[in-house]
């Protein structure tokens, strides 16, 4: 197995792409404690992973330095050391332009930038202490690059983690940790069904943006995130891969739907 004797660290792991990105660390060999905000539910939706998770309840939205720094000695002290952190944790608000509310901003900028960055810094302190190297892989998005209208706040986080990665897999390198992204396409979560899948015209409209004619499965984000934690990835640095089924390639212009 590619990731044995290897602790990752899982934001927004309760379900959707950060629960599958823990079930495959897992099951190529690493020990996760997975962070999420509701015990309750974390505790029910990880029964299955057994000991070789823990779980810990935390609001990511309201951490500081040293709330980031509790989270990665609570991966310290479960099982001894930290070698990946998945800062996946993310949330989006829509809302027109000229309607976009304050709160709702900096509620997306801190859960979806502010604590990749503490944790990032946090982790790699920890990192940097046990002299190993390490691997740290943010959830981007294709719309880093591409808009959606109704949804600001989100897509300057996305922009944003595009540009943190770059930034911290320059400087981390030296200590031989590895950041980089993954940037997912529509991805059949909670999230998107909660919030770009709501009825047929919807889904059609994504479908047509989606060469492959379909949306992704989580399992195939978090495949790439063990691939990137693993040794395979061992040169690549401060890149967002993009697992989009071809929603970047296209010319919409060109589409036939
Ligand atoms: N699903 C997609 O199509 C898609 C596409 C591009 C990027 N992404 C990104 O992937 C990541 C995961 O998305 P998802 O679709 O699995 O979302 P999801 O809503 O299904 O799951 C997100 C998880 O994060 C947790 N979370 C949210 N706010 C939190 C907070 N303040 N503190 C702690 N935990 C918190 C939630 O409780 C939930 O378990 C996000 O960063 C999202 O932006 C998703």
């Amino acid at each position: 197995m590619t990731l044995t004797n290897k602790v990752a660290l899982v934001t927004g792991a309760a379900q959707g792409i950060g629960l599958a990105c823990a079930e495959r660390l897992v099951a190529d060999g690493a020990k996760v404690l997975m962070v999420d905000r509701d015990a309750a539910f974390l505790t029910t939706q990880t029964a299955h992973l057994g000991e070789k998770v823990a779980c810990l309840a935390a609001d990511l939205g309201a951490i500081d330095r040293d709330g980031a720094q509790s989270i990665v000695q609570a991966a310290l002290t479960a099982f001894g050391r930290l070698d990946i952190l998945v800062n996946n944790a993310g949330i989006m608000h829509l809302d027109d332009f000229v309607a976009y509310p304050e709160t709702a901003f900096d509620a997306v900028m801190r859960v979806n930038v502010k604590a990749p960055f503490l944790l990032g810094q946090a982790a790699a302190h920890a990192m940097i202490a046990q002299g190993e190297g390490g691997c740290v892989i943010n959830m981007s998005s294709t719309n880093a690059i591409l808009v959606n209208p109704a949804s600001t706040a989100y897509e300057v986080s996305k922009g944003a983690i595009r540009q943190l990665t770059a930034v911290m897999a320059a400087d981390l390198i030296r200590y031989g940790i590895r950041v980089n992204a993954i940037g997912p396409g529509t991805i059949l979560t909670d999230m998107v069904k909660k919030s770009l899948m709501m009825n047929a015209d919807q889904q059609d409209m994504i479908l047509s943006r989606t060469p492959i004619g379909r949306c992704g499965d989580p399992a195939e984000v978090a495949s790439v995130a063990s691939f990137l934690a693993s040794d395979d990835a061992s040169y690549i640095v401060g890149q967002t891969i993009y697992v989009d089924g071809g929603r970047l390639v296209l010319n919409y212009t060109t589409a036939n739907t």
